[in-house]
């Protein structure tokens, strides 16, 4: 079955923890959490307090995406907060092993992250040790964007590589996904949808999740 992760970005930040049991009691299996600095990503967002904020109030999987520069200098603080993901971007980390080793020790679950366009190449060193590879279907900074359905090939690309050396890696798609994109991405190979404004635009989160799950 399909895993929804609906991205809390899109939510009233005035109620979270209302917001976040929502989600949870409609059958959300991982809340997504999208942390911007305003230099990776031309957005400022949400940083680990919010994370240990929202921590005693689900026990879903918290899936923190890290948009942002050095982020070697914040994994501990992001674990200690309470993430069960850390995932980070290809494109910020010029140490890629070296960051993914320092999530594990921190004894985490270990993502990477690929923009629109980076290759799956980028990441095929160093894919047995992770546990998750998300695909970005918008460039980030901002949820409400447009899928680019172009990334599509490059699940493809994923999926199979996955399954032929029998990884245990999920694939992850963030960004434009709706009930329409969902069918592509999974017909594509994913295993787990971010979704944010198709889920929060809807006042029945139960029924926006089920939508999108298919
Ligand atoms: C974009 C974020 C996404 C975003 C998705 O940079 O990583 O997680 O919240 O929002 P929607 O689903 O509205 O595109
Ligand atoms: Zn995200």
């Amino acid at each position: 079955m399909t895993k929804i992760a609906p991205s809390i970005l899109a939510a009233d930040f005035a109620r979270l923890k209302e917001e976040i049991e929502e989600v949870d009691k409609g059958g959300a299996e991982y809340i997504h959490i999208d942390v911007m600095d305003g230099h990776f990503v031309p957005n400022i967002t949400i940083g680990p307090l919010i994370v240990e904020a929202v921590r005693p109030h689900t026990e879903k999987v918290l899936d923190v995406h890290l948009m942002i520069e050095n982020p070697d200098q914040y994994i501990e603080t992001f674990a200690k907060a309470g993430a069960d993901i850390i995932s980070v971007h290809v494109e910020a980390c010029p140490h890629l092993h070296r960051t993914i080793e320092l999530i594990k020790q921190s004894g985490k679950k270990a993502g990477v992250v690929l923009n629109p366009a980076t290759p799956v190449q980028s990441i095929l060193p160093i894919l047995k040790e992770v546990d998750l590879v998300l695909f970005m279907t918008v460039n980030p900074g901002f949820g409400g964007q447009a899928f680019i359905p172009e990334v599509m090939d490059k699940v493809k690309e994923l999926r199979s590589i996955i399954d032929e050396k029998a990884y245990h890696a999920e694939i992850e798609i963030d960004g434009g996904v709706n009930e329409k994109t969902a069918r592509l991405c999974v017909e594509a190979g994913a295993d787990v949808l971010v979704a944010g404004s198709a889920i929060y635009s809807q006042k029945d989160r139960a029924r926006a999740i089920e939508a999108i799950r298919g």
